[in-house]
């Protein structure tokens, strides 16, 4: 039991890494959350800083998801809702990370990392379904919740796993949690689109 609280207390911790304020703070001397939608997360570093340090942050924050999974599997021997789990921890952790007053982002390149891991062809199917939509709608947010929340669906149509059906239930509910402004924003038509720059300064 005590290595299992071990795996989700790294993973929160891993999470907690915010990677695009560490990238705009370190790097581009601000804070990226005074601008553009104020999220810590890939989609407003490329309005606010560009694409190569959306890249970086996209990639860094997925596989932190990525190895808090390993890092679940590998204290807990092996035990697939701890690995599970730690992705949610890690998860969590982006969303409200310890380092950084609690104000990250929305989890989902943490979340990509994470199924990639525990559920990779429901990921690769949900992730389909949303890139398209960003292709048509050009709102990212829109991808996000679809992806999100179709996870728990294409997770129950594939495999017979309680712990990875409540993971995702559990990560589509931070998703929605974290979007509400998105889908307000959606639902009133003022969603920032994909490509729309942010002066900063
Ligand atoms: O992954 C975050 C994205 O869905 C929305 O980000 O900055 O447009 O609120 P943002």
């Amino acid at each position: 039991m005590k290595t299992v609280w071990m795996a989700f207390v790294i993973s929160y911790l891993l999470g907690s890494l915010s990677f695009s304020t560490i990238i705009g703070k370190y790097v581009y001397g601000i804070d990226i959350r005074r601008y553009g939608s104020g999220n810590a997360g890939a989609t407003n570093t490329l309005r606010v800083l560009g694409a190569k340090p959306a890249a970086a942050v996209f990639l860094l924050d997925m596989l932190k998801g990525m190895l808090a999974v390993g890092v679940g599997w590998m204290l807990s021997g092996g035990d697939e809702a701890v690995a599970v789990f730690s992705g949610v921890f890690a998860v969590i952790g982006h969303n409200w990370p310890l380092f950084f007053r609690f104000r990250g982002g929305k989890g989902i390149a943490t979340t990509i990392g994470v199924v990639a891991v525990v559920a990779l062809p429901p990921a690769v199917v949900a992730g389909a379904v949303a890139l398209l939509a960003i292709a048509v709608t050009r709102y990212v947010s829109l991808g996000s919740l679809l992806f999100t929340g179709l996870l728990p669906v294409f997770v129950l149509l594939w495999y017979d796993s309680p712990s990875l059906l409540a993971g995702t239930v559990v990560i589509a509910v931070l998703a929605y949690w974290r979007h509400r402004q998105n889908i307000a924003n959606l639902l009133q038509g003022r969603e920032r689109k994909l490509g729309e720059r942010v002066k900063v300064g």
